[in-house]
């Protein structure tokens, strides 16, 4: 009787570590669980390159500084984009589109060079971010229009020279 366990024990043990060899063959073999394994960013790891962002455009918009602002606000549509690629899986994912209404104002405002309307809409995108936050039990972080630029390093205020 003791023989059989040691020998179904024996068995057993051969059989997991071959499961482990054939898992290892099969990423090898399989780029896309290779993938998997690789590092992305996480959900608050992208928000907190919205945050730059975010604070940036508004300085950006302070000095009427268009081109900037205009770089800016797509930054922070490819950082939203990503967020739909990386973090499918995350619920909260689903609800970035809230963020459409502001971000097409803010645009508008840049396009047309109106700085009241900047501020109108920036507020309106700073508020919906709050929304959003409330809404997916993320309420603890608020953000709000910068006081102070987020860089010392970064001039805000330099245009460039319009093309002659
Ligand atoms: C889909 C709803 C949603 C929207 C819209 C949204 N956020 Fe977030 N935000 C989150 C969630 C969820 C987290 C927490 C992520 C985590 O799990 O770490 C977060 C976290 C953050 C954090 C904290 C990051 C950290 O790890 O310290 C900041 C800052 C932030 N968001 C800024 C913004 C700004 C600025 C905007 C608007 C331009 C914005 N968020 C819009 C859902 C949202």
């Amino acid at each position: 009787m003791i023989k059989y366990m040691f020998l179904l024990f024996i068995s057993l043990l051969l059989f997991v570590s071959c499961n482990d060899s054939s898992n290892v063959k099969e990423k090898v073999n399989n780029p896309e669980a290779m993938a998997l394994d690789t590092y992305k960013p996480g959900f608050g790891e992208f928000m907190t390159n919205v945050q730059i962002h975010h604070a940036k455009l508004w300085f950006a918009g302070k000095y009427q500084n268009w081109a900037l602002a205009d770089f800016e606000l797509n930054e922070i549509s490819e950082t939203i984009d990503a967020i739909k690629k990386y973090q499918q899986e995350r619920p909260e994912t689903k609800v970035l589109s809230i963020l459409n209404p502001a971000m097409d104002s803010v645009r508008v405002s840049i396009r047309q060079q109106d700085q009241k309307l900047f501020v109108k809409s920036f507020t309106d995108l700073t508020n919906t971010c709050n929304a959003c936050h409330q809404s997916v039990k993320f309420g603890f972080n608020v953000v709000k229009i910068p006081d102070t630029p987020p860089f010392s390093n970064q001039d805000f205020s330099v245009k460039q020279k319009a093309a002659r």
